[in-house]
């Protein structure tokens, strides 16, 4: 099939600052239809078989959350020791997963103890808000990929530190397309083309990514936030190690920030079994690995010219009025 690739196609450099993103409620309310299968599933509005939508997010319908265990956790006892990692699906999670549980080892005698990075970040609206694997020893980190209005609200009363990492959303969609054939608990894509559309309307897992990275830009000043972008990491991971670090107050010595690094790339993560998800694999839950690429600018082996220009005039108007530049290209 002949068409014409994006590669060698200039990735948009822009600032730009928040323009509300205008959400088109209509479209999901003729979507939306009662689930009552199940016995035991609250009435859900359907995305999709696979995903439902609360409060403008897309969760997942074979998941165990439903929209009142979702609510509950707004509530939420948190400590202030707290950190509280957020991301949009597939934006460097597992990384910056592996970057806290070494910093936090290396700054808490023996608060990784043997076991994978999943247990020591134990996942926010994965299971109910009681699951005793929250009670970890202090300090406690938590994953979630909720918008800040959905966090438990000690978040933002008691300052919690939240880490925010956010990256190129055409290398998002790409990595999400991929991860879609890899999740048992995600629709397999029918092609890529209608992939980039769901995206684009945020009709895939966690809704919009110009909703999420807008809500956490206007949310900034009310939350104890650093946001660290994926490319950066990529470019220098030891400064963004070391900036992180002084965020979290966590004061390693040049060498304890060295092992951290070390420990942290793709390669010493792709072969390290408590950080690169393959028991999942093992399970079945993971069709395959997850650990794909892991670099900047893969967007280009799948997106035709026509649909980064359609991307780019997207991102454009959503994005415009947000104060944030946005360096997407990794320069060797
Ligand atoms: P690709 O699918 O583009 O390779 P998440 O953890 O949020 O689901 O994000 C997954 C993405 O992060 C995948 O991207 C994965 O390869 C990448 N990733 C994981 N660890 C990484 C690392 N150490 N360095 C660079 N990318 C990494």
């Amino acid at each position: 099939m002949l068409r014409r690739r994006g590669r060698g196609v200039k990735d948009a450099e822009f600032g730009f600052s928040a323009r509300k993103a205008a959400v088109d409620f209509s479209k999901y309310l003729l979507k939306g239809f009662t689930c009552c299968s199940e016995a035991s599933m609250d009435s859900l509005d359907l995305v999709s078989p696979y995903l439902f939508k609360h409060r403008r997010r897309n969760f997942l319908v074979k998941d165990k959350m439903r929209p009142a265990d979702l609510d509950a956790l707004h509530h939420f006892e948190t400590r202030p020791t707290d950190i509280f990692l957020v991301t949009y699906p597939k934006s460097g999670t597992a990384w910056m997963q592996q970057i806290l549980v070494q910093i936090m080892d290396a700054a808490h005698l023996g608060w990784a103890e043997d076991a994978t990075n999943r247990t020591h970040v134990p996942w926010l609206e994965e299971r109910s808000v009681d699951n005793p694997s929250r009670e970890r020893p202090d300090p406690r980190i938590f994953g979630s990929h909720l918008p800040p209005d959905m966090l438990p609200r000690g978040v933002k009363a008691n300052r919690i530190k939240v880490v925010y990492v956010w990256r190129n959303p055409k290398d998002i969609l790409v990595s999400l397309y991929h991860f879609s054939h890899v999740w048992v608990l995600l629709e397999t894509p029918q092609s890529f083309e209608g992939f980039f559309q769901q995206f684009l309307d945020g009709d895939v897992y966690m809704g919009s990514w110009f909703d999420h990275i807008q809500d956490y830009h206007k949310a900034q000043d009310q939350l104890n936030i650093h946001f660290v972008q994926y490319e950066s990491m990529l470019k220098d991971l030891r400064g963004e190690v070391v900036k992180l670090c002084a965020f979290l107050e966590k004061d390693l010595t040049d060498e304890a920030v060295d092992r951290v690094v070390e420990a942290s790339t793709f390669k010493s993560m792709k072969t390290n079994p408590k950080a690169n998800y393959k028991d999942l694999v093992e399970t079945g839950r993971y069709k395959g690995e997850t650990m794909r690429k892991g670099v900047a600018g893969d967007w280009k082996n799948l997106f035709t010219v026509a649909q980064n220009e359609h991307f780019d005039k997207v991102l454009k108007e959503k994005m415009s009025n947000l104060a944030l530049t946005c360096v997407w290209e990794i320069k060797e």
